[in-house]
């Protein structure tokens, strides 16, 4: 059903600037980059170049091409490093699938007898939710769910990081609250013998200055949530990467080999992460949409006064609809919420029957959203740097438009 009978004209929905993302069709209004940001041209283009001018492997070949692909790999570890404010001496960047990949080949690879604990929160994504489940079966010790506060802190006492393995996210794909005690979180946790493994799939992207004060032990996050292509990443202490236990193993990581046993290079241990041949059209397109991060200025603004100006707008603008209720207490990048008059999922249909994207249903939350929220299912805006306040524009008026049509 196509409740708009009142088509306006392309003059109204005009953009008024995509620099970058001049390929999206100006009728369309991509709201769902917490999923996956779209990718600027700079990281197609880097991505173009690495197939069409240097396809090689990296790490194995003496050929001029695979150099550059090592330089380039080289890096993208260094920016990311850099990115986060910590050393090269310190952390290891290990590049995987995804950020649930990533959390899972370190809970996995955890050894026993260290821990005694294992500590999530209520609002972690089923990427976290999930493995710290099967990590209790691994190790053998009990897990423990905490409560997260409004403003994003984790809501913990003493014993609750007593030599725990700690898992939670840095910003909540809920709302975008974000873990706002992380610091002394992580300087309680390594006071008493335990580690701090941050979900930083949310991220990356905005403001890393939270991240770059805490001394985490591993972070994993998403390229594709971060303008770069579908890849995964692992910031982790060496010290820790030198704890675990292996369990996958391949090409590229071996030292020496035996019969019945191997070495890997001491000098490369995040190899110990990165078994096989890697994604490095993947790792340099990354790269460059960090590089471009750093540059990019959307209608002339910094990439965080920009996204919190539509940021606003958006909160704002739900705000005022009768019969909504927001999940966020604040702005954010993200912004949750649910109608009493019409169900998200048909919501979320009947704005992309007017091309605005946005995502309904629980997005991958469940323990927190259903199970003790017990909400309806919900629609979901996520902002990204392509976005104008046209589109938010034409996002809020359709919604209205929707609501009131249907009450
Ligand atoms: C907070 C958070 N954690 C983890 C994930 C999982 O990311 P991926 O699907 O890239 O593994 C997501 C994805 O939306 C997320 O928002």
């Amino acid at each position: 059903m196509n409740i708009f009978n009142n088509h306006r004209t392309k003059e109204q929905l005009v953009y008024t600037d995509r620099k970058d993302f001049s390929f999206v069709s100006d009728s369309d209004v991509y709201l769902d980059s917490a999923c996956q940001s779209l990718r600027p041209q700079p990281v197609l283009d880097a991505m173009f170049s690495y197939f069409q001018k240097y396809n090689a492997c990296g790490g194995r070949v003496k050929y001029e091409w695979g150099k550059q692909v090592d330089e380039a790999v080289e890096k993208a570890r260094v920016s990311i490093l850099k990115r986060l404010g910590k050393s090269p001496k310190e952390y290891g960047v290990a590049f995987t699938l995804n950020t649930t990949y990533g959390l899972n080949l370190i809970l996995n690879q955890l050894p026993g007898r260290i821990y005694k604990q294992i500590v999530t929160s209520e609002i972690e994504h089923n990427s976290v939710f999930l493995p710290t489940m099967m990590l209790v079966k691994k190790l053998g010790i009990p897990r423990v769910v905490l409560k997260r506060e409004q403003d994003g802190s984790l809501n913990y006492t003493k014993e609750n990081v007593a030599q725990a393995v700690i898992v939670v996210n840095a910003t909540s794909n809920i709302d975008g609250r974000t873990l706002r005690n992380a610091k002394v979180l992580a300087s309680d946790t390594h006071k008493s013998g335990g580690i701090l493994i941050v979900d930083g799939a949310q991220s990356l992207v905005h403001d890393t200055s939270l991240l770059r004060e805490v001394d985490f032990d591993a972070l994993c996050f998403s390229g594709h949530k971060t303008y770069g292509p579908s890849l995964g990443v692992v910031v982790i202490k060496k010290t820790l990467l030198e704890l675990l236990e292996l369990s996958f193993v391949g090409g590229g990581m071996v030292e020496k080999l035996e019969t019945d046993s191997f070495s890997i290079p001491i000098i490369d241990p995040v190899s110990k992460l990165e078994p096989g041949l890697q994604d490095f059209a993947g790792i340099i397109g990354l790269s460059s949409a960090l590089d471009w991060l750093d540059m990019y200025k959307p209608e002339g603004l910094s990439v965080v006064e920009h996204t919190q100006r539509l940021a606003q707008m958006t909160f704002d603008g739900l705000s005022s609809i009768e019969g909504l209720h927001l999940l966020n207490s604040e702005p954010s990048s993200t912004i949750s919420f649910y109608s009493e008059n019409v169900d998200a999922h048909r919501l979320a249909i009947f704005l992309s029957q007017q091309h605005i994207m946005t995502r309904s249903g629980y997005f991958c939350c469940h323990y927190y959203l259903q199970n003790v929220k017990k909400y309806p299912p919900l629609l979901r805006v996520s902002l990204g740097l392509h976005n104008t306040e046209s589109d938010i524009r034409k996002f809020l008026e359709v919604t209205q438009k929707i609501i009131s049509n249907i009450k």
